[in-house]
């Protein structure tokens, strides 16, 4: 029977065959049991497009454990970051998200996303000005996880100096957020890294007191609605979530992004030789690779879903990336079409929870794949095995050798 069938079961992703490619996985699952019990993760599986947008829509985001219901499991090592966890806008619900995303969304403008632009494009150029002559770079390295953390760094305000700090303790908290396995050996890197994120963050907090500086932490600290103020630990764990939200996603987006380009020569000859093509195809390649693979809810009260009778307080695994390649929802799934109609994907989730940073997100991948497609020429894989983060939420990988025909700046 499907149900204790452990070929269905998530724990496959950390077989590394599984993970360079878990579409056959997801495919299997939506076709052979689309609302199924994981009883080695113990948490439902959805897979199905509309099941995942009702899962994103109606169940709870409060799930992350609270301090104490970890130190009743003997976890208490795990407070720190806990505390932090359970006061970011991610694992809340209405009321307490609808008051955080508002203050956030007061924060962090459309307007304040364009004024990025020409920060982002600048950045884009002077990584790839490092590069152009040598004919050969690891795309993650050089270029795909430095560039979202300098312009997170820009958007929140700080040093941009400061991003390879930023970038390593947001990969460590990363751990949190994408594994559905505990890794106790990391735990104690974990632990720091949250710490000096904390530290970091009280830290840029006095000084925007005494030498108020645009960006994020200013305005987090400024706004404002009807007299309700944002607290400093809310600041603080908010800054957190924005920042690993947007950083390791991105990295995600943009390698992910380049490498299904470069698989697929014919479509990247398209987009370098058509840019009006960038938007769509940027939506295309969120469906088709998507950074964040998928989150988890819990069941509110009793419910059927599929014929399946889910209980109340139950955990629940929503796949966005396999909803992205429903066959009922996306005709040909498993291709790559550029300028797709209709490309509803869940890549930046659904409901109130939806991305808080897609628009940058959004710039971010449009001026970083047309930048990388008209400055270097004849981009290509160097063959080798690669390698994909273990962490099966956050899909993507750690080093992608390229090469291409050399060019002086
Ligand atoms: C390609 C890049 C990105 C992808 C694929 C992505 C994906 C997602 C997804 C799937 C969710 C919803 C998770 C859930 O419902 O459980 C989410 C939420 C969120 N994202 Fe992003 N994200 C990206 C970039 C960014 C950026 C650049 C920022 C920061 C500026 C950001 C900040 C956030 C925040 C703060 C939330 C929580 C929103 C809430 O709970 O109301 N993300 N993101």
């Amino acid at each position: 029977m499907a149900a204790s069938d452990s070929s269905l079961s998530l724990v496959r992703l950390l077989e590394p065959e599984v993970l360079a490619n878990p579409y056959p996985l997801y495919h299997k699952l939506r076709s052979e049991d689309p609302v199924h019990w994981d009883r080695f993760l113990h948490t439902w599986v959805v897979t199905r497009y509309p099941d995942v947008l009702n899962v994103l829509h109606s169940f709870s985001a409060d799930r992350t454990p609270t301090p104490e219901q970890l130190t009743a499991m003997g976890l208490s090592g795990l407070n720190a970051i806990a505390k932090v966890m359970v006061k970011q806008m991610l694992f809340m619900d209405a009321p307490a998200h609808t008051r955080l995303r508002g203050l956030a969304s007061v924060a962090f403008t459309p307007q304040k996303v364009r004024v990025l632009k020409g920060h982002i494009q600048e950045i884009t150029d002077n990584l790839l000005d490092r590069v152009q002559a040598r004919g050969e770079m690891d795309l993650i390295q050089d270029f795909a996880a430095p560039m979202p953390a300098i312009v997170t760094a820009e958007m929140l305000g700080v040093p941009t100096e400061d991003h390879s700090d930023l970038k390593k303790w947001s990969a460590d908290f990363a751990e949190m957020l994408g594994n559905f396995q505990h890794n106790p050996d990391r735990i104690p890197r974990v632990l720091e890294s949250t710490n000096n994120l904390t530290n970091y963050f009280r830290d840029a907090i006095a000084k925007m007191r005494e030498h108020p500086r645009e960006g994020l932490i200013h305005s987090f600290m400024t706004a404002e609605m009807d007299g309700d103020r944002l607290s400093e630990e809310e600041i603080i764990a908010n800054c957190v979530v924005t920042m690993v939200g947007g950083q390791e996603t991105t990295t995600n987006l943009i390698g992910n992004g380049l490498l299904t380009l470069m698989r697929n020569p014919a479509q990247l000859a398209r987009l370098r030789d058509d840019p009006n093509l960038i938007s769509s195809g940027v939506e295309e390649l969120l469906r088709y690779e998507s950074p964040s693979q998928h989150t988890g809810r819990i069941a509110r009260e009793d419910v059927e879903i599929g014929g399946k009778q889910i209980r109340k307080g139950q955990a629940v695994m929503a796949i966005m990336a396999a909803a992205n390649r429903d066959p009922e929802r996306f005709p040909q799934p498993d291709e790559l079409i550029l300028d797709r109609a209709d490309n509803k994907h869940l890549a930046f989730g659904w409901s109130s929870h939806f991305c808080f940073g897609a628009p940058l997100a959004r710039m971010e991948g449009q001026i970083a794949f047309e930048t990388i497609l008209r400055r270097l020429p004849n981009l290509e894989v160097v063959p080798g095995p690669l390698t994909w983060r273990t962490n099966s939420g956050l899909r993507g990988l750690t080093a992608l050798p390229v090469r291409f025909t050399a060019t002086q700046n």
